[in-house]
């Protein structure tokens, strides 16, 4: 399973990129808008330290508008995937650049055929959102679940990375029901290797040691 950082924030990903386990970055527009700087600007020094895939969102949201944004993102750095929306002009510009080789995140899907409809236009990701599902009472694993196996049916090869993931149990379902890639905040992130009894344990090692050995 492949882990994504979910920030524009450069010392968290400097900071998870030193975890030695971090796959990729995705960005939005509201994350770029909390640092307050230049989303080209900001891409550009994220592609310096992650060389795995960095999603970049297009604010565009008519399809040549799209296209246009969206090529430009791509020169930035060859591990730029372009993000786009769920919606129709997404899904024909997620087709154009499928057909240019450029690769696409398709974000903000909430529901199940608008993971068949992306698939099928080439997108190398789909991003259902959790969180937000289960915000309104709805399940997002279920979602997941639902696309997985969609795309296992017809042998679809458009990676399932579950977003707006909000807590450990979100991760552990998502590893369990087979998402390709969850990206994760980092403050979040910082759960995954902690336990208090793993604390507690380690301290009774230490404490136990050094009574017999001294130190
Ligand atoms: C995904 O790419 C989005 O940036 C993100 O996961 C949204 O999460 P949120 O619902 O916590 O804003």
């Amino acid at each position: 399973m492949e882990l994504y950082i979910d920030t524009a924030n450069l010392a968290e990903i400097k900071e998870a990129h030193a975890m030695g386990v971090l796959d990729g970055v995705t960005t939005n527009p509201s994350l770029i808008a909390k640092e307050g700087i230049d989303y080209g600007k900001r891409l550009a020094e994220i592609c310096e330290v992650v060389k795995g895939p960095v999603s970049a969102e297009v604010i565009a949201t008519e399809y040549q508008a799209m296209l246009k944004e969206g090529r430009e993102r791509a020169k930035i750095a060859p591990n730029i995937v372009v993000k786009l929306p769920c919606t129709v002009d997404g899904l024909r510009a997620c087709k154009a650049f499928s057909d240019e080789g450029v690769k696409t995140n398709m974000t903000l899907c909430f529901q199940p055929l608008q993971a068949l409809m992306v698939a099928k236009a080439g997108a190398y990701l789909v991003s259902p959102f959790i969180g937000r599902l289960d915000d309104v009472a709805e399940d997002g694993m279920v979602l997941i679940q639902q696309i997985r196996q969609i795309y296992d049916n017809y042998g679809l090869k458009t990676k399932i990375l579950a977003a707006s993931i909000r807590h450990n149990k979100h991760m552990v379902d998502c590893a369990m029901v087979g998402a390709d890639v969850a990206t994760v905040p980092f403050n979040v992130i910082q759960q995954f290797m902690k336990h208090p009894l793993t604390d507690s344990g380690l301290k009774k090692f230490i404490e136990d040691y050094k009574k017999a050995f001294g130190g």
